[in-house]
């Protein structure tokens, strides 16, 4: 038998008391207990990055965060991602318009995603950047997802699509994507 905890969690803006039993992960109790299956189940041992949540604004691995950690913390998973001016009630009645973060968006004009198991975590580590370094450069970008792993699509259009939410945050063209220059060379050589 386990020794349970209830714990008082601050998740998305809605205050969640849940009872786990005390070895439980944040990622068990956010999949598990509150039904929030975005935060993905890789590894369960903190190489992939695909369980990044926010906490307290930071970006954490929560395979590896027990819940009695997170005890009064707020907590973001990419269910709760949405533009910063957007109030909670607005984005989950649909009320306003432009409901998904510009991270979300940029991802998805993009194409950066196959299977889109890394994509919560990838967002969630690319928002933590822009809400502490609102004009990252490449490099920057490239640390800042380093511990999230993509077994599909690569990272190009991944980082072409943090470069372009970065862009239209700053009123900046965005750059042309690669996938756009490769098929303009394909053409090109194709005359
Ligand atoms: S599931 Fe947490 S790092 Fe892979
Ligand atoms: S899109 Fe499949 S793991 Fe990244």
């Amino acid at each position: 038998m386990f020794a349970m905890r209830v714990l008082t969690l601050d998740v998305n803006g809605d205050q969640q008391e849940t009872a786990a039993p005390d070895h439980w992960t944040l990622l068990e109790i956010l999949r598990y207990r509150l039904g929030l299956t975005g935060s993905k189940q890789g590894c369960d041992k903190g190489d992939c990055g695909a369980c990044t949540v926010l906490v307290d604004g930071k970006p954490v691995l929560s395979c590896l965060t027990l819940g009695a950690e997170a005890q009064g913390c707020s907590v973001q998973t990419i269910e709760g991602l949405r533009p910063a001016h957007l109030k909670r009630s607005e984005a989950v009645e649909g009320t306003a318009t432009g409901g998904i973060d510009p991270v979300q968006d940029a991802f998805d004009r993009c194409g950066a995603l196959q299977c889109g198991f890394c994509q919560p975590g990838m967002m969630l580590s690319a928002r933590a950047l822009l809400d502490r370094t609102p004009n990252p450069n490449r490099e920057e970008i490239q640390k800042a997802l380093s511990g999230n792993l993509c077994r599909c699509t690569g990272y190009t259009q991944i980082i072409e699509a943090v470069e372009t939410a970065v862009a239209e945050s700053v009123g900046a063209d965005a750059p042309r994507p690669s996938w756009v220059e490769d098929r303009v060379h394909l053409r090109e050589e194709a005359l």
